[in-house]
């Protein structure tokens, strides 16, 4: 039998791997200036979360979920996104009574949606996001949007473009919703199947489905922000002018609805302008969700939040050709001649990495020069090395590989010595 990974899905190894650690890095160290606290929710959840919060009408809800009945026949779902773990969280964990609000959230981690694989698309997929949860304030909108930008300019992006939209509030978005239907209802039999359920359940989704999309009554549908009333109008205009204010450029996209149902006011999404970036432009997308915490049953708390997979956002550094720090290298390996030698350097080698030094041996029973080119190949700062002689003197010769000097030194002072030169 072959064992081959499963398709969408990819293993980050060895030398990917730092790059991963680079942006988590980086993510982690913004989250923290902006007061964002890391959470971790389970890998699944009830199938009702996502149904409910995502919505019914939604691409991920009717096609993508990863859903599966337990052995005592509940049915759990792999989470595909991570705003209806965080909220249910929020509610179950009663965070709203924390006197500091809005509770800030972020959390990074394997999302899956049964989706058709591409580059860029992935069925488990690594989602870094964020969640202000508990007001209703635009500054909040516009701290959010930054926050995203910031982590695109730290990790070196150039080509970037935040687009926004409102969707408006709830009364906002039932006028839109009527003018959709009287705008779709004479031609709906144009249109495939999942649009026509879609039409009476949410016609808002029509405008983003993937089949549809260039049906000529998709450009004259009505905008939104036609339908936006004076508060929505309001709201949205603050959110633009705290964006302009801090310096973040932006377009406003009428048609810009998401993908899932929960939002309202604010949405955007952020695109990479990359050239040679594929097919799929969109880094990350988020928006406002007032309503969301109550329908999980707890009090109201106004939510706003992104989410960005760290899959795209390298591909987007590939396509702009930045390069990351991948393997820095060790401090020391430890070229050993005969038996005696060896078997010191194993205790040393572990006094080394105590020391906190990144230190190295050879398990392969390498000649010498063997060792040399192992010390080569991962980059040793210092090559120290070590025979019966220099194990009788208690010294140990050192090697530096850049300048190629060497010099004998008391196997007592090695730790400091490397301590201090590397
Ligand atoms: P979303 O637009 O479904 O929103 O996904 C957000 C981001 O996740 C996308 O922009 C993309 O970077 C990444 N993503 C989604 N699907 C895939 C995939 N199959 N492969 C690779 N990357 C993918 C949400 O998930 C919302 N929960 C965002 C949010 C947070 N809204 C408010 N708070």
């Amino acid at each position: 039998m072959e064992f081959i990974i499963p398709r969408g899905t990819q293993d980050i190894l060895p030398g990917e791997s730092e790059r991963w650690q680079y942006i988590e890095e980086i993510v982690r160290g913004i989250c923290h200036t902006h007061q964002y606290k890391e959470m971790r929710t389970p890998i699944f959840e009830h199938t009702e979360l996502f149904s409910r919060g995502v919505g019914e009408s939604t691409d991920i809800v009717q096609k993508e979920m990863y859903t599966f009945a337990d052995k005592k026949n509940r049915s759990l779902t792999l989470r595909p996104e991570g705003t209806a773990p965080a909220v249910r969280s929020f509610v179950e964990n009663k965070l709203f009574a924390n006197p500091i609000q809005p509770t800030k959230l972020y959390y990074i981690g394997p999302m899956f949606r049964y989706e058709r694989p591409q580059n860029g698309r992935y069925r488990q997929f690594y989602q870094f996001g964020i969640e202000a949860i508990g007001s209703s304030d635009p500054a909040i909108d516009a701290e959010v949007m930054a926050l995203a930008m910031s982590v695109y300019r730290k990790a070196g992006l150039k080509n970037l473009k935040l687009v926004i939209n409102s969707l408006g509030d709830k009364t906002s978005r039932h006028a839109h919703r009527e003018a959709l239907i009287n705008h779709f209802e004479g031609r709906i039999g144009e249109f495939c199947g999942d649009c026509q359920k879609r039409l009476k359940q949410n016609p808002l989704r029509i405008l983003d489905c993937k089949q549809d999309r260039d049906h000529e009554l998709l450009k004259s549908a009505p905008s939104i922000l036609d339908y936006l009333n004076d508060e929505s109008k309001a709201y949205f205009a603050k959110v633009q002018q705290y964006l302009t204010n801090i310096g973040i450029s932006f377009e406003i996209d009428p048609n810009l609805v998401r993908g899932l149902d929960y939002y309202n006011h604010t949405a955007f999404e952020i695109m990479s302008n990359a050239k040679g970036f594929g097919a799929i432009t969109t880094l990350a997308g988020g928006g406002r969700y007032d309503g969301l915490t109550e329908e999980f049953g707890g009090p109201k708390a106004p939510g706003i939040g992104f989410a960005m997979s760290i899959e795209r956002l390298l591909a987007a550094l590939d396509a702009e050709d930045v390069k990351i720090a991948a393997d820095q290298g060790i401090d020391c390996y430890i070229v050993t001649l005969g038996e005696q030698a060896k078997d010191y350097s194993v205790s040393l080698l572990h006094k080394l990495r105590e020391a906190g030094i990144s230190a190295e041996i050879d398990y392969e029973q390498k000649k010498m020069k063997g060792q040399f080119k192992s010390a080569d190949r991962m980059h040793a700062k210092y090559i120290a090395i070590l025979g019966e002689d220099e194990l009788n003197q208690q010294k140990i010769k050192l090697k530096d590989a850049k300048t190629g000097e060497q010099q004998e030194i008391l196997l007592d002072e090695l730790i400091a010595f490397i301590k201090e030169n590397s």
